[in-house]
C-alpha cells in the first residue's frame, strides 16, 4: 500500500477527533479544530440511510470549508449500500471515508454492521472493497476492535485484510466487542498491529488526557491517536497534547513524562478534580463553553442549540470540585440568559462551594 505518511495531510502530527455518535457534529468538530485537532470524523452514518435519502441521516453531513480534513464514517454490512453511499458522498465533494467495524451497540450489530464485521472477515473485505471502488481507490480507512470474542482476537487478521484490500489506515480500539467498555484497553494490541502493518495505525481507547495520549504513542509507536471521551470532557486536550509533544521535542534529553506532567498539572491535563479553582482555568473553561455556544447557534436553530448545550456543558464542568449543584442548575436552566448568567458566575459559584462546609455533592 502506497500511503505516504509524510505527505498525507491526515497523518501530520495533530491528533484526530474520534467518531462519537451524538457528539461529533459540525459545531463540536470546529471547536476541536480551534483547539488543535487535526483530522476530525463525523459520527457513524448509516450507508443505507444515505442511499435512501433519509433526511435525518443527511443532517450529519453538514460541513464548511474550515471543517477539513473531514472523515465521514459509515456503518453498514451490505457492500452495495456502502458503494452507493461513498459514490454519492464522493460526488458531493467528500474525500475521506471510514468503515465502522467497531460499534458493538445491539441495534447496529444485529444488521451485520459495526463490530459484527469482525465475525465475518470476508464481508469486512467486501465492504471495504466496495468503498474503495466507489472512492477511486483511495482515502478509505477502517475502525476495528481487537475482535468479537476475547477468545478470538483477530485484529491482526482484520488489519491485514484491510491493508491488502487497499485501506489507507486502520484504527484500533483495543477492546473486544463483547466487553463494551469494561476492562482497560489493551495497548499491546496496538503495538503488535503497528508492527504487523505498513499502513498507518491509529490508536483509540482510554486516551482520556493528553498525558495518556503521549504515553500511548511512546509505548506503541502508533502513527497517530484519536481523542474520544477525552475530547468530550475537554476539547483543549488537543492543544495540551501538542504542547506536551513540543515540550518533549525541545527537551528530548529530559524525561518527557515529567515535562508533559508539568503542562498537565498546569492545565488539568489528567482530568483530575481541581480542588482550589484557578482563575485562569475557570476563565479558559468559560471561554471554551461560550465558543461552543456561538458555534452551536451559528449552525443549529436556536432552540436545538439551547437544548443541546444544556446537556453538554455539565460534562465540561466535571473537572471542577463538587459541582453537582451547578450542573443541576445548568441542566434545569430555562433560557439562554439563565444559562449564560450561571456561566458568568461560575467563579463565584465555585468559590462559594469551596467555602461551604456542608457539601452534598
Ligand atoms: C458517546 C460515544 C459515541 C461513540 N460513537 C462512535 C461512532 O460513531 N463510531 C465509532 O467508530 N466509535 C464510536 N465510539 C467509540 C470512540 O470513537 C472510541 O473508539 C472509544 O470511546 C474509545 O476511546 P476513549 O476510551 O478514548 O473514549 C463512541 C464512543 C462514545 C463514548
Amino acid at each position: 500500500m502506497s500511503t505516504n505518511q509524510e505527505t498525507n495531510p491526515l497523518f501530520v502530527d495533530p491528533p484526530w477527533l474520534a467518531p462519537l455518535a451524538g457528539y461529533t457534529d459540525l459545531p463540536f468538530r470546529l471547536l476541536c479544530r480551534e483547539c488543535g485537532c487535526g483530522t476530525a470524523c463525523t459520527e457513524m452514518i448509516s450507508a443505507k440511510g444515505l442511499v435512501y435519502d433519509d433526511k435525518s441521516t443527511l443532517k450529519y453531513l453538514n460541513t464548511t470549508a474550515e471543517d477539513s480534513p473531514l472523515v465521514v464514517q459509515l456503518f453498514g454490512g451490505e457492500p452495495h449500500f456502502l458503494y452507493k453511499a461513498v459514490k454519492m458522498l464522493h460526488e458531493l465533494g467528500f474525500r475521506y471515508f471510514d468503515l465502522n467495524a467497531g460499534c458493538s451497540v445491539k441495534k447496529v450489530v444485529k444488521t451485520g454492521s459495526g463490530a459484527a464485521l469482525l465475525k465475518n472477515p470476508q464481508n469486512l473485505q467486501d465492504c471495504l472493497q466496495a468503498m474503495l471502488e466507489a472512492s477511486g481507490r483511495s482515502n478509505v480507512g477502517v475502525k476495528i476492535r481487537s475482535g468479537w470474542y476475547v477468545s478470538n482476537p483477530n485484529y491482526l487478521q482484520c488489519g491485514k485484510i484491510a491493508e491488502d484490500t487497499g485501506a489507507a489506515w486502520v484504527t484500533l480500539h483495543p477492546r473486544f466487542a463483547t466487553k463494551g467498555y469494561s476492562a482497560f484497553s489493551d495497548w499491546s494490541h496496538l503495538k503488535e498491529l503497528k508492527q504487523h502493518l505498513d499502513i498507518p495505525v491509529l490508536a483509540s481507547g482510554d486516551l482520556l488526557s493528553a498525558q495518556e495520549g503521549e504515553k500511548c504513542v511512546e509505548q506503541t509507536g502508533v502513527s497517530n491517536i484519536m481523542f474520544a471521551r477525552g475530547a468530550l470532557k475537554d476539547p483543549l486536550i488537543f492543544r495540551k497534547f501538542l504542547l506536551a509533544r513540543f515540550d518533549r521535542d525541545m527537551n528530548s534529553t529530559g524525561d518527557i513524562f515529567d515535562s508533559a506532567k508539568e503542562v498537565g498539572e498546569q492545565n488539568d491535563l489528567a482530568g483530575t478534580v481541581i480542588p482550589h479553582e484557578d482563575k485562569d482555568i475557570i476563565q479558559e473553561k468559560q471561554q471554551l463553553i461560550k465558543r461552543h455556544i456561538d458555534l452551536a447557534c451559528k449552525f443549529e436553530d436556536e432552540k436545538r442549540a439551547f437544548l443541546k448545550m444544556r446537556t453538554l456543558i455539565p460534562r465540561y464542568l466535571n473537572s471542577f470540585y463538587r459541582v453537582g449543584e451547578i450542573r443541576k442548575r445548568v441542566i434545569e436552566s430555562a433560557s439562554w440568559k439563565e444559562l449564560l448568567d450561571l456561566l458568568d458566575n461560575l467563579g463565584q459559584w465555585l468559590q462559594e462551594r469551596e467555602n461551604c462546609t456542608n457539601f452534598d455533592s
